[in-house]
Order: structure tokens, then C-alpha cells, then sequence
């Protein structure tokens, strides 16, 4: 069968994000920004560098600001214009996709990631397409999904972005169960969400940057609840295993776990450190520190 191309890309971004209160009382967990970017916007970034042409957000109640960031800013415009800023002007029109390339789609309780990706399941039809979380910003070049798109096109299937993790932490990942691995690609046997360090089948974890195919979705129709009680999407990719072929890709680039305070602070470390603009001053300031 041809390998059809990736062109949709789904961001779930419904999620509460408590790990952030009270930042994220009312400003959405994915509008923090790494250094002067929103957390979505790299990964809106990434996907457009891959190629994708429509951008599906599952959003919830309060996350507005997501809209208003990547519509015209009518009045900042005319302003930034009337001011000659012609920079800044370029920096606030580049935010956007293309008109027609945004939909938006409500997932009214954030019950999972698997069922906020099956809430884009009209948009998806019979499609293969990219999943994206705004949590993972990744440092490559060329990005993750576009090296992801890559590889795809010579496997086909479902291909994800994996990492080795330290084995105690297994339990906050996706997990692979392989049957074959050259270093660069693993062929996954079976997967297990969340599972506990004694038992995982392996600590090659699921980063959040997915290619799937539309019969996924087909098993995330049976709303099943797994790890924690929520619908995983895990699960579902792991019921098409027999199916479809299923790829774990290690990538050449560092991901940073902005839904950590942790990842977060070393998200902004790494970001401001990689800018030519920043180095020199940044790298001052944290010598005071250690
Ligand atoms: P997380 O597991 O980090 O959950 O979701 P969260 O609610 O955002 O954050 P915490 O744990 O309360 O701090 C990973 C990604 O999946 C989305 C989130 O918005 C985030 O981008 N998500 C999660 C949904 O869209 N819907 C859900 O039901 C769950």
C-alpha cells in the first residue's frame, strides 16, 4: 500500500495544568512562554516546518488566549506599523498559519489524551496525521516531526518519538515492548502506559510527537479507560499493534518537559543559551548562581 503523506497535525491542549497553578488559574499552560515564545507556537512551528498544512487544536473552557495568539492583532498592528517597527510587525504576522488552515475543537472535559485526540476525529477522516504536545519542546535541526516525516516515509504505520528514561521513571511514560532495534528505530511488539520500574518491558519512552494512522481512532470509539482512569492514547496505538506496524524513533535533537517546572526552567536555560542575542549576557548571569 503507497505511504500516504502527513498534512493534518492535532495539539491537544485541553489539559488543566495544574502542575503550574496559579500561572495557569486563567492563562492556558500551553501560552508559557520559553524565553519570548509560547510553548505552542514551537510546536505550531515545528509542525510547519514539516510540512503540515491543517492545524486541529482540541481546546477547553479558558484556553481563549490559544485564538487570540495565532488571529490578527488588529490594533497592536496598526500601531507597530504607525511606529515604524517593522521587526516586531514581522514577528506578530509570522504567528499565524495561512486563513483556512486553523480549526478548532472543544473537548468539553479533559477526560485523556486519548480521547482528546479522538475529539478531532472528524477533522482527521481517513488520514494519517501528526500529534503534537506543546509540553515537549524539542531543540533540533531540522525538527522532530520533520525528521519523524522522514522516517515515516520509508516505514509507513505509526511512528513516535522515543527516549531511553531513567528506569525508576516509567511510570510517567509510554513504554515499549520491542521486538527489534537497529539504535535508530525500534519495532514495538506491544506498548504499556505508565508502567510501573519492576515490570516495564523496556525504558524506550514515548515522547509527545506521534505520526498515526486513522484506525486508531477507530479503538479510541470505545472510550476505555486505562492508566489513572483516562482514556489513553497509548492504549489505542497498542490495539493496533498486529495491524499496523509500529516504529519508536529516537531523534537526533534535546527535548525539554515544559509541563515540569523543572524541564521548564532548563527549557529557558537551553533556549536562551542557543540565541546569539543572549548567550554571552545569559551565561553571566549564571555564574552569579553557581
Ligand atoms: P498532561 O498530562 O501534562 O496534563 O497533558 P495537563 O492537564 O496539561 O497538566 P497537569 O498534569 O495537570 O499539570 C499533556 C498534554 O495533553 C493535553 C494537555 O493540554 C497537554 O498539552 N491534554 C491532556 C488534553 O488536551 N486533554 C486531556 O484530557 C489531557
Amino acid at each position: 500500500m503507497p505511504i500516504k503523506p502527513v498534512k493534518k497535525a492535532l495539539f491537544p491542549v485541553a489539559g488543566l495544568g495544574t502542575r503550574f497553578l496559579p500561572a495557569t488559574k486563567a492563562l492556558p499552560k500551553e501560552m508559557l512562554p520559553v524565553v519570548d515564545k509560547p510553548l505552542i507556537q514551537y510546536a505550531l512551528e515545528e509542525a510547519r516546518d514539516a510540512g503540515i498544512e491543517q492545524f486541529i487544536f482540541v481546546t477547553g473552557r479558558g484556553k481563549g488566549a490559544m485564538e487570540d495568539h495565532f488571529d490578527h492583532a488588529v490594533e497592536l498592528e496598526l500601531a507597530l506599523t504607525e511606529r515604524g517597527k517593522d521587526d516586531d510587525l514581522k514577528i506578530v504576522l509570522d504567528c499565524s498559519p495561512p486563513p483556512g488552515q486553523l480549526t478548532y475543537v472543544r473537548q468539553q472535559q479533559p477526560l485523556g489524551l486519548g480521547h482528546a485526540v479522538w475529539c478531532g476525529k472528524n477533522y482527521i477522516g481517513d488520514e494519517p496525521f501528526a500529534v503534537l504536545s506543546a509540553d515537549d519542546v524539542i531543540l533540533a535541526n531540522p525538527g522532530c516531526l520533520k525528521q519523524m516525516i522522514e522516517t515515516y516515509s520509508e516505514v509507513g504505520g505509526n511512528v513516535v518519538a522515543v527516549e531511553e528514561v531513567p528506569r525508576e521513571q516509567t511510570n510517567r511514560y509510554g513504554v515499549l515492548d520491542i521486538e527489534s532495534d537497529d539504535g535508530k528505530l525500534a519495532r514495538a511488539k506491544g506498548l504499556v502506559e505508565k508502567p510501573d520500574p519492576a515490570v516495564a518491558p523496556s525504558t524506550l519512552s514515548i515522547i509527545g510527537r506521534y505520526i498515526l494512522q486513522p484506525q486508531v481512532m477507530n479503538h479510541l470509539d470505545k472510550h476505555e479507560k486505562g492508566a489513572g482512569g483516562e482514556i489513553q492514547l497509548t492504549d489505542a496505538m497498542a490495539a493496533t499493534i498486529g495491524e499496523i506496524d509500529f516504529h519508536g524513533m529516537r531523534f537526533d535533537g534535546k527535548r525539554f518537559d515544559c509541563g515540569t517546572k523543572h524541564g521548564f526552567i532548563e527549557a529557558n536555560i537551553a533556549f536562551a543559551l542557543s540565541r546569539d542575542d543572549m548567550r554571552d549576557s545569559v551565561s553571566e548571569i549564571l555564574k552569579e548562581y553557581t
